[in-house]
């Protein structure tokens, strides 16, 4: 029996990189798996990748920074497998990246709305789902970035340090009703949107090549492994925590 067998899950950003690996991991674990993203061959792929390996999932497409897209895909895991058990927040998008006093302001805000305000109001909707369950469990993905900050990448090292005290705060609110709320802070991942950073960043990626104690990337499989203990009824007891799954990276 998998750790996750007959539980309904949302995985939003669940087209690639880590989000997808979770999608998967949840699915091989026995849960039934609403995958939502913005692109929707990437999305569907997800699906089809599943649903090849034997397991369960639905498509959703939208972006989860709007409040119509979140409340659709939340009405999805109700309309299609009855309920809502676990969510894992894993969208989100860096607008950009360079010195606060050369950045724009509509960058700043993009990044928020991207990383920080789409994970809010796909809680508020979970959350929602969960208390008529009567309990569920919630993993947002943050970053390494938002525990010592970033060079360069104020905005978004910003917007994950609030996913932090979300996810803390909301465990505070909500334990008594039997929601566990927890984020899982990835270190340097090997995702097609990193690859892409790489490129765009030749000198930022020099130092976040070598970030992990480890002496290498990590790769989605790891991040999905600790996301899917987190999302169980094996952590029971384990609420308001940030894990971080980085090669040790927090302690170079
Ligand atoms: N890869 C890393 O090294 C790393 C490190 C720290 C944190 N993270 C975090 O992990 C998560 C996943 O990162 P990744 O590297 O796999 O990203 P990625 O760019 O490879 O994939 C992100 C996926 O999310 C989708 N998406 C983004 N915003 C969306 C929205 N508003 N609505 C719907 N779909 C949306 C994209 O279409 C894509 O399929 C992000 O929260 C990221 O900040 C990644």
């Amino acid at each position: 029996m998998g750790m996750l067998e007959d539980k309904v899950a949302v995985v939003t950003g669940a087209g690639q990189g880590i989000g997808r690996a979770i999608a998967m991991s949840y699915a091989r674990e026995g849960a039934k798996v609403v995958v939502a993203d913005f692109n929707k061959v990437l999305g569907q792929e997800t699906v089809d990748l599943i649903r090849q390996a034997g397991g369960e999932a639905t498509f959703v497409f939208g972006d989860v920074s709007k409040e119509d897209s979140v409340r659709t895909m939340v009405d999805t895991a109700a309309a299609n497998y009855g309920r809502l058990d676990i969510a894992c927040n894993s969208a989100a998008v860096s607008r950009g990246s360079g010195p606060i006093h050369e950045f724009e302001r509509e960058v700043f805000d993009s990044t928020l709305e991207m990383c920080l305000t789409n994970t809010w109001l796909c809680m508020k909707y979970e959350i929602k789902a969960m208390l008529a369950n009567g309990g569920g469990s919630i993993v947002n993905i943050s970053s390494n970035s938002s525990l010592k900050g970033q060079a360069y990448n104020t905005a978004y090292a910003a917007a994950k340090g609030g996913v932090n005290i979300l996810t803390k705060s909301a465990a505070a609110e909500y334990g008594a009703q039997g929601i566990r709320i927890n984020a899982v802070s990835p270190g340097v991942i090997r995702t097609p949107g990193v690859e892409k950073y790489f490129e765009e960043q030749p000198k930022i990626a020099e130092g976040l090549k070598k970030a992990a104690v480890m002496n290498r990337l990590g790769e989605p499989e790891e991040i999905a492994e600790a996301v899917t203990f987190l999302s169980s009824d094996r952590a029971s007891f384990i609420t308001g925590q940030i894990l971080s799954v980085d090669g040790g990276g927090a302690v170079r």
